[in-house]
């Protein structure tokens, strides 16, 4: 199996250079990469990778995910997080490829407390949620053999991400005020790339499991909880770390305006995923922890 894996050096494109490896040949890109275009804003050069390439698994890591940014870029978000998957999506078809693409939760509109099923009517609140829903669109419209997954929350160890800044933050300041009305499941890159993988072959041989998924880890929380889960396993992971926060308040969103509304219930029902797939995904506080371990002991 030969596999164009697009975005490397994001949270869930690293993780996949590991979890693809194992499944064949991997031609994995930036967009700086020097040989192949990778840039999802030249999709003409996209194109011509894919053509040359020829890959059997087209995996599109790659996003505008700057979210509050592309109210500012509405354009270049589309370009990258709608066009190009477009592009790619054409491309694949072509060639009978698989194309496994990311979108998210913000395609739906936050209301009442249900986690959201594929059937539900996405209503996005912001661009980047519109343009991830043109993505979608147009790769279904496209593409037959597809995989997309829509997850939430996302982690990685690698690069920035909210428990790290929540740390910080407690080693700094003595209150600390989070979120509080806002649900969903943090997610690790990790989880997605070997859930991804599991799927690229569970398609491999039986085609009818194509198609789209939600794919978050177990369970669910606010911002506010998970960053109490953080600074409580923070001091179990790594004892010596000085958090001098004694306090951490909840908000509402309404407290820290932002450019980009975010949805209130960013909870994704993955029974589908796990049904197919054969998949128990497990409680986002084991992923969390696992994180936390591996950033603690680096940088002890
Ligand atoms: N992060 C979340 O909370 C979240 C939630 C739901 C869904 N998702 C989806 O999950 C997928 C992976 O997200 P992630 O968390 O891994 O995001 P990420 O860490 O921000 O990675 C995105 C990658 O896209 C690259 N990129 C940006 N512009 C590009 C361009 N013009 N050409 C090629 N690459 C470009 C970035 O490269 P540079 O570093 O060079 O900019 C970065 O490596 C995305 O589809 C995202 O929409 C993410």
């Amino acid at each position: 199996m030969k596999i164009l894996l697009l975005g490397k050096n994001g949270q869930v494109g690293w993780e996949l250079q590991r979890s693809l490896s194992v499944l064949g040949e991997l031609v994995a890109l930036d967009r700086h990469s020097p040989d192949l275009c990778g840039d999802l804003a030249n999709l003409q050069g996209l194109a011509q990778t894919v053509q040359t390439v020829r890959p059997d698994v087209i995996v599109n890591a790659a996003a505008h995910t700057a979210v509050d940014k592309a109210e500012s870029e509405p354009e270049l978000a589309r370009t990258l997080n709608a066009l190009a998957p477009g592009v790619l999506a054409q491309e694949a078809a072509k060639l009978g490829a698989l194309l496994v693409h990311y979108s998210t939760d913000y395609v739906f509109d936050g209301s009442g407390a249900r986690p959201w099923t594929e059937t539900d009517t996405p209503a996005p609140l912001n661009v980047y949620g519109r343009t991830k829903l043109e993505g979608e669109r147009l790769i279904a419209a496209t593409c037959p053999r597809h995989l997309i997954f829509r997850t939430s929350w996302v982690y990685g160890a690698r690069g920035g991400n909210f428990a790290k800044t929540m740390l910080r933050l407690a080693q700094e300041r003595e209150r600390l005020t989070v979120i509080a009305d806002q649900i969903g499941a943090p997610t690790g890159a990790d989880l997605l790339a070997d859930v991804t993988a599991h799927a690229i072959r569970g398609v491999w041989q039986q085609p009818q499991q194509a198609g789209l998924y939600h794919l978050a880890a177990g369970s669910e929380t606010s911002w506010h909880e998970y960053a109490k889960y953080v600074l409580a396993q923070s001091q179990i992971a790594q004892p010596t770390i000085k958090v001098i926060a004694t306090a951490v308040d909840p908000v509402p969103t309404s407290a820290f305006p932002t450019p980009a509304r975010r949805p209130h219930n960013s909870r994704l029902d993955t029974a589908k995923l796990q049904t197919v797939f054969g998949l128990s995904l497990p409680h986002w506080q084991s992923g969390v922890a696992r994180m936390l371990e591996e950033v603690l002991r680096g940088s002890a």
